[in-house]
């Protein structure tokens, strides 16, 4: 039966969960086609006249300006709606907030949030000539990061994932960059994908579905092709799941001693912020395996294409 996303616009992105492997793909060549200028040459205004808000109720370094940088590169009018100096501080809701937005002309907008639930609940509300992006909520999902991720890989290893071995290494459990990475990965028919993590940072198990889980991280790394390190996110985690962070680090921190069981051609990747020296040493971040950078680059290519997407552009 046909997946009705191959053909129905998408209306929001909130989740790499049940888009079809058409839908990632084309996103992921528009994506690919928009690189040179998402890197800054040459002008376009397909989205002239068209307002993008950021509405981030969380901090963020990569994601808001790339975003903010895809909106401009492609003519877009730009509101940083800066939350901490708004009425949000006098208990204005986010769905009151979004509307006011909306009543100045905006139409695009890129939300972030602490509570899973936030961004689809603000979606729901959103009017039916508007949009929205998931640009982080909770440890729910992170859909252009999942994109970003997957044009990374396709760009050094093809586009064909079948053969390939992806590690998902360490705080998975309260990851939303590793939810929509699963996601994506087992769409587009990634051969096996190792999740590899203390017990602790373990999602549940339906989550890991279709996944090897490694108990040791020379396990996960063993011959790999792709290599996705996490941050470890002390800010959702409870008191007491990691014993301490050099411990932690001598369990599951990637240094290129460890990164000689990979394959001598794998990737490395990391979405940022990292902890150096906790979960990735200087020696890999910085090394030759390293596409943590390209990654960034990409990001502004695949944001570039989700705001097209739903403007339908
Ligand atoms: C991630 C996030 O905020 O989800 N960062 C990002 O967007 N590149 C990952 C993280 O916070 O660890």
């Amino acid at each position: 039966m046909a997946d009705p996303t191959d053909t129905a616009p998408l209306r929001h992105l909130l989740t790499l969960e049940h888009l079809s492997r058409a839908t990632l793909e084309t996103l992921l060549s528009r994506a690919a086609a928009l690189r040179p200028q998402a890197l800054g040459h040459g002008a376009r205004d397909a989205l002239r006249g068209r307002t993008v808000v950021n509405l981030f109720f969380e901090p963020s370094t990569r994601t808001r300006s790339s975003f903010q940088l895809a909106a401009l590169r492609l003519g877009a009018d730009v509101l940083n709606f800066e939350v901490a100096l708004s009425s949000t501080r006098k208990g204005e809701s986010a769905v009151d907030t979004l509307r006011n937005l909306e009543a100045m002309g905006a139409s695009l907008f890129v939300v972030r949030h602490s509570d899973s639930l936030a961004v689809t609940e603000l979606a729901a509300h959103a009017a039916a000539t508007s949009a929205v992006v998931n640009a982080g909520d909770g440890r729910n999902a992170h859909p252009t990061q999942g994109l970003l991720d997957m044009l990374t890989i396709r760009q050094h290893k093809g586009e064909d994932f079948s053969g390939l071995r992806v590690a998902i290494v360490g705080d998975v459990r309260h990851s939303r960059v590793a939810r929509s990475d699963l996601h994506a990965l087992r769409t587009l028919g990634a051969g096996e994908i190792r999740v590899a993590a203390p017990a602790a940072l373990l999602p549940d198990a339906a989550e890991l579905q279709g996944t090897r889980v490694c108990e040791r991280l020379e396990e996960a790394l063993e011959d790999a092709d792709v290599v996705m390190m996490l941050r470890l996110q002390r800010e959702r985690m409870e008191e007491g799941l990691v014993p301490s962070l050099a411990q932690y680090r001598q369990a599951w921190g990637l240094s290129a001693a460890r990164l000689a069981g990979a394959r001598p051609d794998a990737i490395v990747m990391h979405p940022g912020p990292m902890n150096r020296g906790v979960e990735i040493e200087d020696e890999v971040a910085d090394g030759p395996r390293s596409v943590i950078l390209e990654q960034v680059a990409n990001g502004v290519a695949v944001r570039m294409a989700v705001l097209l997407e739903l403007a339908r552009v």
